[in-house]
């Protein structure tokens, strides 16, 4: 939450915290060490059916050249491993290595404080799922967990799917082209814009049914202390440490358009949002012992007005109304999604089935599952249209605004990172021009400076007026591009 364009954490951070890990790792890290040893030693070989393992990637012919020697392809492993972010996801498990992934696994379970199998256990039926390259059985507590799933973390096949079917096939030329992607090869498509974005998507947006895995974030996770998930395939794709060529056909058009990628990006978001929810709805109608509603398809704001990690406060129910000027205290569904793209605000009848007052998982087993089918629709239609001009998507943000209050944190969130994907498009010259711009809208949005005692709370959005932004995005954009001179 603390950084809207820009993920959590720099990647410069990144950087250092990785090369850190390399060159400390056996003095501080210890048992990480031992783990990564007996792997080298005893595991190599163990191999589940459909993951190989990084290994038969690794040579130096294939991928595992060193950094800067041939094409990019032949050293994408080494990039990987020196700085990605996905190759520690699996270390930072270990309470050696994250204080916080000790303190979220000890409240889901305060047994694992002392006992080593019950912390084994969380990380199995809670966390390997996203963090690792795995298959259902290893999630499964009644079986060992390997080492060598935390120490490879979410690696190669985790992206590019289990490589058992086409690492023969994928030596010879004519492997290439989209009909590799095809279910029967096994491989993931990482190139197109809706294929990357349903790949990210598994794991950081959640997903309950596909290949098998529980990718679950609720709020019981977010409420022992893991960040709440925002995903936007724009920001997080360009923070990656590429470990592919960017001068392909394919690569150009990847990145042709922002507008298009975060649109296509956002609908994909629902859509994923809308089947985990549906498929939530659905494990409660089998299993009663599982939540229902299930707190975090809501909207945050509407019970909670402290964001801090360290501490939420639930506001009194009188205060929800006045301080967050959300739907009158009905929490919104899926609303960080569904702002700017489902008129839930305008519908009560749909609002009232999808409230976790009255939801029914039933109805919402299959709206959900509506809503997902729409929008992955969508999300391929945008991503074949041809790129949308800025001009023209510059005025439909300002008609839009001039129509439409903005409700509240999140629409003017959305509105910000729509300004941001236009900009990004725009000549170089007037880009530089609205930088100051957007970066004082973006300041308007910030709420986390941790200073608790001012009023009303600056770490919570609580304070923020949507009409003094809205009316500031007016003010920059009438002043410093005057679009609606042309506009209908
Ligand atoms: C639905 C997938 C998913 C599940 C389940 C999941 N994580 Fe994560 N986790 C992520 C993603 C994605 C990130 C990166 C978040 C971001 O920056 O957007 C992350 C980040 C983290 C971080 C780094 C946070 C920081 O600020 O440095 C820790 C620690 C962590 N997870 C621990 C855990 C533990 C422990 C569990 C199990 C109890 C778990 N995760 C379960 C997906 C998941
Ligand atoms: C987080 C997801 C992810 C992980 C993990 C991942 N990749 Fe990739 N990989 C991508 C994406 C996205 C692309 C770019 C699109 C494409 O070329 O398919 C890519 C591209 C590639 C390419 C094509 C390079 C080029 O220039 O043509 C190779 C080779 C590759 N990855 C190998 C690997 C290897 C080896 C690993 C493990 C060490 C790995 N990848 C891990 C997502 C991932
Ligand atoms: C198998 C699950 C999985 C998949 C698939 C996946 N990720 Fe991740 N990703 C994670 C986890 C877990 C983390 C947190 C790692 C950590 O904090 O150590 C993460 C972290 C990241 C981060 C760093 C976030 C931060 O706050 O610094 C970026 C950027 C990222 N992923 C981008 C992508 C992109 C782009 C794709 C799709 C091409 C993708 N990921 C696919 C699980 C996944
Ligand atoms: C319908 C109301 C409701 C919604 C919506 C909701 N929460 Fe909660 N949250 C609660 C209640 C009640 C508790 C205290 C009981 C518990 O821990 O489950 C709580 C507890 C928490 C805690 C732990 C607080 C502590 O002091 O231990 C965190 C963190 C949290 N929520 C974050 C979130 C986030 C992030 C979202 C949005 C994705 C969210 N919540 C959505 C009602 C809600």
């Amino acid at each position: 939450m603390s950084g809207l364009l820009s993920t959590r954490r720099g990647f410069c951070c990144r950087v250092s915290i990785s090369l850190a890990f390399f060159l400390a790792a056996p003095a501080v890290l210890p048992v990480v060490a031992q783990q990564i040893q007996r792997h080298i030693e005893t595991e190599s070989l163990d191999l589940s059916p459909r993951f190989l393992g990084s290994d038969s990637c690794a040579t130096s012919t294939c991928h595992g050249n060193v950094v800067g020697q041939g094409p990019l392809w032949n050293h994408s492993l080494s990039v990987y491993a020196a700085n990605d972010p996905h190759a520690t996801a699996g270390r930072i498990l270990s309470r050696e290595v994250s204080p916080l992934s000790e303190s979220i696994v000890v409240l889901l379970d305060p047994n694992a404080k002392t006992s080593t199998e019950a912390y084994t256990q969380v990380l199995q039926k809670h966390c390997i799922s996203c963090h690792g390259t795995v298959t259902p059985d290893q999630c499964d507590s009644s079986n060992p967990l390997k080492p060598s799933v935390l120490y490879e973390g979410v690696s190669c096949e985790a992206c590019h799917g289990g490589a058992s079917q086409w690492i023969d096939d994928h030596l010879n030329e004519s492997w290439i082209g989209p009909s590799r992607f095809l279910a029967a090869t096994g491989m993931r498509d990482t190139e197109s814009i809706v294929g990357r974005a349903k790949n990210c998507v598994r794991c950081h947006v959640g997903s309950r049914s596909e290949d098998g895995l529980v990718r679950d974030m609720n709020h019981d996770l977010i409420a022992a202390g893991h960040p709440a998930l925002r995903f936007d395939l724009l920001i997080y794709n360009e923070n990656l440490p590429h470990h592919w060529s960017s001068d392909s056909e394919v690569e150009e058009n990847f990145s042709a358009s922002a507008i298009r990628l975060r649109k296509v990006s956002r609908a994909t978001n629902l859509s994923a949002a809308a089947a985990l929810s549906s498929a939530r709805a659905s494990d409660h109608l089998r299993d009663v012992s599982i939540p229902w509603p299930e707190l975090s398809d809501y909207d945050c704001f509407a019970c909670h007005q402290s964001l801090t990690m360290s501490r939420y406060d639930v506001p009194l129910m009188n205060q929800v109304k006045t301080m967050l000027r959300v739907s009158d205290g009905l929490p919104i569904w899926n609303t960080w999604h569904s702002t700017d793209q489902l008129n839930l605000r305008d519908s009560i009848s749909y609002l009232e089935i999808l409230s976790p007052h009255r939801s029914d998982p039933r109805k919402v087993a299959s709206i959900g599952n509506r809503i997902a089918a729409r929008y992955q629709k969508l999300a391929s239609k945008i991503a074949t249209e041809a790129a949308p001009d800025t001009k023209t998507e510059l005025n439909r943000l300002l008609a839009l605004l001039q129509k439409n209050e903005l409700q509240d944190w999140h629409a003017a969130a959305v509105n910000l990172l729509t300004l941001d994907a236009i900009i990004r498009d725009l000549p170089d010259q007037q880009r530089t021009v609205l930088a100051a711009d957007v970066a004082q809208l973006e300041s308007m949005l910030r709420f986390d400076s941790g200073d608790r005692s001012s009023k009303p709370p600056k770490h919570s959005p609580g304070g923020f007026d949507p009409q003094e932004y809205r009316a500031r995005v007016i003010d920059i954009l009438t002043s410093r591009l005057n679009p609606a001179t042309k506009a209908p």
